[in-house]
């Protein structure tokens, strides 16, 4: 069974756009408050103090959850496998949990990255593998060129957004979904409906929010440099929305707002 389904890997501590002091800060806070799984990158070039920040955590590697991504720039043959030992370098990791390839080539060819990430799994540099901002298409045909397990496509995904392929090509090809933006950085609480719903269940806005992610069947990345942000964003796991609740978020996706797209990442894909 994929380690997503793992309480505490089902909430991730994300740690971009952090870095020196301001993320140590948030990751011991995150820490205590009971996060076992971060997510960084070799593009949010914080892996140094990803690693110096998880071992002042004093937490046993084992319970630790460790993901980070591979820059695109990094997709060549001979610098892919090298830029992962670097990145596990500044971790100070023999192995990270989950290797990424961050956004798909700007061509399209995603085959030979993913190759070349299943030789990074191969040689034990990564436990498991996944992709991120992967269309439906591409989702398909990654399954067809890898026979490891690809353990999640890490996407935007919050209620402002309608991911409804996405989700139907994670239950077809049995990639898991994981989000990012799962707050879409503060948007959603320009929107009333869901501190209202919140009301019901003596929670905020932006726990109805993660909820709603979670009983979507997609595990949650949360940023935050607030104690009492962290707090909530964890305290996710006692509660569940009604399928009325359920419905009345889905109908917000139609909203259609979204943060990473082209103008952002002018490589990005043509999302669905
Ligand atoms: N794969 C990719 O291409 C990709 C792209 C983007 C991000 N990511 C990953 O996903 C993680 C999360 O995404 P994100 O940080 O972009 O977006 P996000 O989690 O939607 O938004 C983070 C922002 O929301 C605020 N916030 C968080 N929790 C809150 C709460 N409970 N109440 C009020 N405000 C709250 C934070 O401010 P405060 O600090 O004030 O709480 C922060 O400014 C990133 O850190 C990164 O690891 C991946």
């Amino acid at each position: 069974m994929s380690v997503y389904f793992q309480k505490t890997h089902q909430r991730s501590f994300g740690t971009y756009p952090l870095k020196g002091g301001e993320l140590r800060d948030a990751m011991l806070i995150a820490a205590e408050v009971g996060y076992r799984a971060f997510d960084t990158a070799q593009m949010y070039e914080n892996e140094k103090d990803t690693g110096d920040a998880l071992k002042e955590t004093g937490l046993a590697r084992e319970e630790l959850f460790v993901t980070t991504k591979v820059n695109v720039a990094n997709f060549d043959e001979s610098r892919f496998l090298a830029s992962v030992e670097q990145s596990l370098k500044d971790l100070q990791l023999d192995q990270v949990d989950v290797l990424l390839l961050h956004w798909p080539p700007a061509d399209g060819d995603i085959a030979p990255s993913l190759k070349l990430l299943d030789q990074a799994r191969a040689r034990g540099l990564t436990r498991d593998i996944g992709v991120s901002n992967y269309t439906v298409k591409m989702m398909r045909e990654a399954r067809a060129l890898i026979e490891a397990p690809i353990v999640t496509n890490q996407v935007e995904f919050h209620p402002l957004l309608n991911q409804d392929k996405l989700l139907a090509a994670a239950v077809e090809t049995g990639i898991p979904l994981s989000s990012y933006c799962s707050v879409a950085r503060g948007k959603v609480f320009e929107y009333p409906l869901f501190g209202q719903i919140g009301e019901a269940y003596g929670k905020s806005a932006a726990q109805i929010v993660l909820r709603w992610i979670l009983q979507k069947g997609v595990s949650i990345n949360t940023m935050s440099t607030k104690r009492k942000n962290i707090e909530a964003n964890f305290d996710v796991m006692d509660f569940t929305l009604s399928n009325i609740d359920m419905a009345r978020i889905d109908a917000m996706t139609a909203t259609g707002y979204r943060i990473v797209g082209k103008d952002l990442v002018p490589f990005a894909p043509d999302f669905d």
